[in-house]
């Protein structure tokens, strides 16, 4: 599918075999939430999950993607835009195009982390939770850095 806006023109794509797993791997290496990953991860990531991405000229410019049983439950995670194509609906176009999946209809729940970008799910018909009680987690926040160590 393709969009202009009055800056530039862009394509949304949900076909796997278009997404730069370097480019992915450029931007999520230096991101807040993945910072050091390494490239086998996200191909691993990008290979197990229903992914979004868009494109400008060719290059790939955002990427979002939904890990998912295709039947209850899927997790959002990965989604950026690159800084000099931000502020034009892009990310909300992956957003919508990626939550249209005819694999991903009726899902009981879906789940995100954000640090700041709240608003933009709050587009998207997420909310904040409603029990932060019941839901628990456990993560390894450093598993990336210990991989480049050793
Ligand atoms: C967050 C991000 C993906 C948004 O991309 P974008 O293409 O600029 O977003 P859009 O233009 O589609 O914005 C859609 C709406 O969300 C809002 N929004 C976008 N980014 C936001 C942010 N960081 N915080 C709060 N609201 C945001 C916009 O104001 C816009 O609202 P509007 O329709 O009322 O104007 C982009 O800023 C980005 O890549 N940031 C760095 C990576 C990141 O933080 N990703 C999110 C991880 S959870």
């Amino acid at each position: 599918m393709s969009f202009a806006t009055d800056a530039s023109s862009f394509e949304i794509s949900l076909d796997p075999r278009r997404i730069d797993i370097d480019a992915v791997h450029a931007f999520l290496r230096t991101s807040y939430w993945a910072q050091a990953i390494p490239r086998e991860i996200v191909a691993k990531s990008v290979a197990n999950s229903l992914c979004v991405g868009a494109f400008s000229g060719g290059t790939q410019i955002g990427f979002a993607r939904l890990v998912t049983d295709c039947a209850t439950f899927g997790y959002l995670a990965d989604v950026y835009v690159l800084s000099e194509h931000r502020g034009q609906g892009i990310a909300k176009r992956m957003l919508t195009t990626l939550m249209a999946h005819p694999d991903v209809q009726g899902l009981r729940r879906l789940m995100l982390v954000t640090r700041d970008a709240q608003r933009l799910y709050a587009e998207c018909g997420f909310t904040a939770l409603a029990a932060p009680d019941r839901h628990m987690e456990k993560t390894d926040p450093e598993i990336y850095r210990r991989a480049v160590k050793s």
